[in-house]
């Protein structure tokens, strides 16, 4: 498995220096998925580079993509081994020139992630994490922050690009921010999870694809932080995939804000 993180390592940080080099000497280039969710030309370029050295190494296992191959039904199906893809995590912060910006490639094996890896170009930061081995951020151990209250918590957490479905998001940020120190909203979700897991962060919550959240959730479990989900799982469905209500916090907080994000959903 570790063969496998450093082909996934060594793939990320080639995408970062493609997306950096493209912000730092090309004209931004941006289109619309779906009417409203900004897409860049590098998010595509550095998809193509991903799944094609994927590709070339391991012909037989499945990529799920967020630009090239979206279709969601592949958590499910648990029969060859799964790449889990964010070209780019933060597409928003990338096009207005911040730093919050990373790419994330998780492997699972039968619906369980076995490797993740999350790398921040613009500030060369890289989260890793194997099974079983812990989390490292360029190469040392992290570990969450152990916080033991929410009064004294900072979380993070993030809002869809559709703005239909904002009022009960709206409910549980009111709540979260009435029970907790404050809130960051960063833009990338990958590197919200990363940052529980090293402590800079206490809390996240959000619902998201699983390119978001693959790699960094192992990450963050593998350093010691907890992950779960504030609503049910379906049954069947494979839970290190399911990117409904997902909390991930250092686990002395996680049952009372799990207790707080399901009281504002009922109410
Ligand atoms: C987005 C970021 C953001 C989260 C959104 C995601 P993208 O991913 O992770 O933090 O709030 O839900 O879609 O579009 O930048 O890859
Ligand atoms: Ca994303
Ligand atoms: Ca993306």
């Amino acid at each position: 498995m570790q063969a496998i993180a450093d082909f996934a390592e060594q793939i990320a940080l080639e995408a970062g220096r493609l997306i950096k080099h493209e912000r730092d000497n090309n004209p931004l280039r941006t289109d619309y998925k779906d009417q409203t969710e900004l897409v860049t030309h590098a998010d595509l370029l550095a998809d193509k580079l991903i799944t094609e050295a994927i590709q070339a190494r391991f012909p037989s296992h499945r990529i799920l993509s967020e630009e090239s191959r979206p279709d969601k039904s592949q958590a499910a199906d648990l029969d060859s081994p799964l790449w889990i893809i964010d070209p780019i995590d933060g597409t928003v912060n990338y096009a207005y020139g911040h730093h919050q910006v990373a790419i994330s490639i998780a492997y699972a094996e039968k619906g369980h992630v076995q490797a993740g890896i999350v790398h921040a170009p613009f500030v060369a930061e890289t989260f890793r994490a194997v099974r079983g081995h812990g989390a490292t951020l360029n190469q040392a151990r992290i570990q969450h922050s152990g916080a033991t209250v929410p009064r004294d918590s900072l979380f993070a957490t993030g809002f869809p690009y559709t703005k239909d479905k904002l009022p009960p998001l709206v409910k549980r940020l009111d709540a979260m921010i009435h029970n907790c120190r404050d809130l960051r909203r960063l833009g990338s979700a990958a590197l919200d999870i990363c940052w529980v897991a090293c402590g800079r962060l206490d809390a996240y919550y959000e619902s998201v694809s699983p390119w978001d959240f693959a790699a960094g959730r192992l990450i963050a479990l593998e350093a010691g932080a907890r992950a779960g989900h504030f609503s049910e799982v379906p049954d069947g469905y494979p839970v290190d995939l399911w990117g409904q209500d997902l909390l991930i916090s250092a686990p002395e907080i996680y049952n009372q804000l799990r207790d707080i994000l399901q009281e504002a959903s009922r109410g």
